[in-house]
C-alpha cells in the first residue's frame, strides 16, 4: 500500500506528520509525494482558524470524489479530528480513519481494523515516543511537550491538543543524540509555550529541569544550532534570555506573541499579562542578546477591539521594533470562548487594519533586513530554491536567505554568506569563499526569480 501525508498548520503538525510517517513506513507502507499516486492519504488538519478548516474540506471533497471512482482510503488526522466540528466533517466526507492529536499511535490498529476508526483519545505512550531521526535533512523539530494549560479565549488549541504534558529530558536527549547521529545541524524545540516546561498544570515537576536549563543541557549534546517555539509572555523569564546568551548553539532568535498591545484586549483575550510586562521581557531579551532578532504574532480585529486599542497595537510594534510578525484577522473558532460570548466585528474593519499592519510590519521588516547588507550571516542552505539555480535556507535569525548556486556552495549545508540585498521578506547573498573573501559578483534575481512565496503574513 502506498501512502502519502498531507500537512496543514504549524510546525507541531510538521512533527506529528514526521511521527506518523515513521509508523506508518513501520507498518510496511511506502510514502508516495503525491495523491495520485497514493492509496492512502492521510491529511493532517489544523482548526486554529476558519480557513485552514476551510482548506480541509475542500481537500476532502475532492479525495472523496476519488474514494469512489478508485477505492482510495482517506484519513484524517491533527487538530480538526479532535473536534465534534471536525468530526461532523468527517462523516459528511466519508473518512475511514480519524486520529486526533492524542490518538497518532493508533495509526497501526486503524489500518489494521479495516472498517471505520476513529480514534480521540490522548494516550500517554505518545508523550515519551521517540519517533526515528529524519534521514538526510539538516533541521528537524523536537517536541519537548504537548498540549497547552493556557486559556485565551479566542483559542482552540487547550480543546484539540489537550492539557500540557512535559516530556522528560532523558526521551528529549535521547531523541536528539538519534538526530546528531542522522546529521542535522539545527533543531527546533517545540511546545505551545516552552516557558513552562516541566510545570504541568502550574506545578513544577520533580526531575524537570527550567527550560532554561534544558536549554542549556541541549547546546552541550555539540547540536550546531537550537532554535525554539513558541514561548508565552506569561511564562516567559529573564534566565532564558541568560540561557540563550550563554550557550553558544542557541540561536539569537525569539518569537514572543504578543497578540495585540492593548491592556483592554490582552484581558479580554485572557492572556495573563499586561502591554508594560510584555516590553519588560523584551528589555530584558534586548539587554542579554543584544542583535536579537524578534518576531511575534498579532490578532487584529479581537471582538471589542476599538481604533484606539488597535492603535495601542501599531505603536507597540514601533516600540519593540520587530524583524517579522505572522499576522492573523480574528478568526471566531466554534467552542471557544470569545465565540460564545463576544460578537465578531464587521469583516471590513478587520481587514482594513489588517492592512494597515502589514504597512507597519514591511516598514520594519525592510529596515531591519536592510540593517543586515554587508553583514555576514550563518546561514543554513536546506536546498534548492524556487528560482532555478538559486538555494535557500534561513539565517541564525531565521531570515530566509537565498543564494546562487556555484559560489562556494552547490549542496546543502551550513555557509558564511555575504548578505549583498534585502527585502522585507528575504535576504539575498553569497557564499563566502574558503579564503573568507566575500565573492566579487553577486547575481541579482530578477523579481520574477525571486517570487518566493512570503511566510510572514497570513490572513
Ligand atoms: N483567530 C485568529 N488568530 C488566531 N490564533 C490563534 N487562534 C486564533 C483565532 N481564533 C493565532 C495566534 C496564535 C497563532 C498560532 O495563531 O496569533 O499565536
Ligand atoms: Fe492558544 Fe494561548 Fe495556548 Fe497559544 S498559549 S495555544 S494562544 S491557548
Amino acid at each position: 500500500m502506498k501512502a502519502t501525508v498531507i500537512t496543514y498548520g504549524c510546525q507541531m503538525n510538521e512533527y506529528d506528520t514526521h511521527l506518523v510517517e515513521s509508523q506508518l513506513v513501520s507498518l510496511g507502507l511506502d510514502l508516495v509525494d503525491t495523491i495520485d499516486a497514493a492509496d492512502f492519504v492521510l491529511v493532517n488538519t489544523c482548526a486554529v482558524r476558519g480557513k485552514p478548516v476551510d482548506k480541509v474540506r475542500s481537500l476532502l471533497g475532492d479525495l472523496r470524489r476519488q474514494k469512489h471512482e478508485r477505492g482510495l482510503v482517506v484519513g484524517m488526522m491533527g487538530c480538526l479530528a479532535q473536534l465534534e466540528e471536525g468530526q461532523q466533517i468527517a462523516r459528511k466526507f466519508e473518512v475511514d480513519v480519524l486520529l486526533g492529536p492524542g490518538s497518532l499511535l493508533d495509526i497501526g490498529a486503524a489500518l489494521e481494523s479495516n472498517q471505520r476508526f476513529w480514534g480521540l483519545q490522548f494516550k500517554d505512550e505518545l508523550h515519551e515516543h521517540i519517533p526515528p531521526a529524519p534521514q538526510g535533512k539538516l533541521q528537524a523539530h523536537l517536541t519537548i511537550m504537548r498540549g497547552c494549560d493556557h486559556h485565551c479565549t479566542y483559542c482552540i488549541v487547550p480543546t484539540t491538543r489537550g492539557p500540557q504534558v512535559s516530556r522528560t529530558p532523558a526521551s528529549i536527549l535521547k531523541e536528539l543524540d538519534g538526530l546528531l547521529a542522522a546529521g542535522v545541524q539545527e533543531v527546533t524545540l517545540l511546545g505551545q509555550n516552552v516557558n513552562a516546561y516541566g510545570f504541568d498544570q502550574g506545578a513544577k515537576i520533580a526531575g524537570i529541569p527550567s527550560f532554561a536549563d534544558l536549554l542549556r543541557g541541549v547546546g552541550r549534546s555539540g547540536i550546531r544550532r537550537i532554535k525554539f517555539t513558541t514561548s508565552h509572555p506569561m511564562n516567559f523569564t529573564e534566565d532564558v534570555a541568560i540561557a540563550m546568551s550563554e550557550t553558544p548553539a542557541v540561536c539569537e532568535f525569539v518569537h514572543l506573541p504578543v497578540q495585540s498591545g492593548s491592556n483592554r484586549v490582552l484581558r479580554r483575550m485572557a492572556r495573563e499579562y499586561t502591554r508594560e510586562k510584555y516590553l519588560s521581557h523584551i528589555a530584558d531579551i534586548k539587554k542579554h542578546l543584544p542583535g536579537v532578532v524578534l518576531a511575534t504574532d498579532i490578532i487584529v480585529g479581537f471582538p471589542g477591539e476599538t481604533e484606539e486599542d488597535f492603535q495601542h497595537t501599531l505603536d507597540l510594534y514601533d516600540e519593540v521594533g520587530y524583524d517579522s510578525a505572522y499576522m492573523f484577522i480574528y478568526s471566531a473558532r466554534p467552542g471557544t470562548p470569545s465565540y460564545q460570548h463576544f460578537t465578531d466585528l464587521p469583516r471590513e474593519i478587520k481587514t482594513e487594519r489588517l492592512q494597515r499592519l502589514i504597512v507597519k510590519q514591511k516598514e520594519w521588516s525592510q529596515k531591519k533586513n536592510a540593517s543586515k547588507v554587508g553583514s555576514i550571516q550563518e546561514v543554513l542552505l536546506r536546498g534548492n530554491a524556487h528560482a532555478e539555480g538559486f538555494l535557500e535556507g534561513h539565517s541564525r535569525g531565521n531570515h530566509p536567505v537565498v543564494v546562487p548556486k556555484a559560489l562556494g556552495a552547490d549542496t546543502a549545508g551550513v555557509y558564511p554568506v555575504r548578505i549583498g540585498h534585502a527585502t522585507p521578506h528575504m535576504l539575498y547573498g553569497a557564499v563566502l569563499g574558503s579564503n573568507g573573501e566575500a565573492l566579487p559578483e553577486l547575481p541579482r534575481l530578477t523579481p520574477e526569480a525571486a517570487a518566493v512565496s512570503s511566510p510572514l503574513s497570513m490572513v
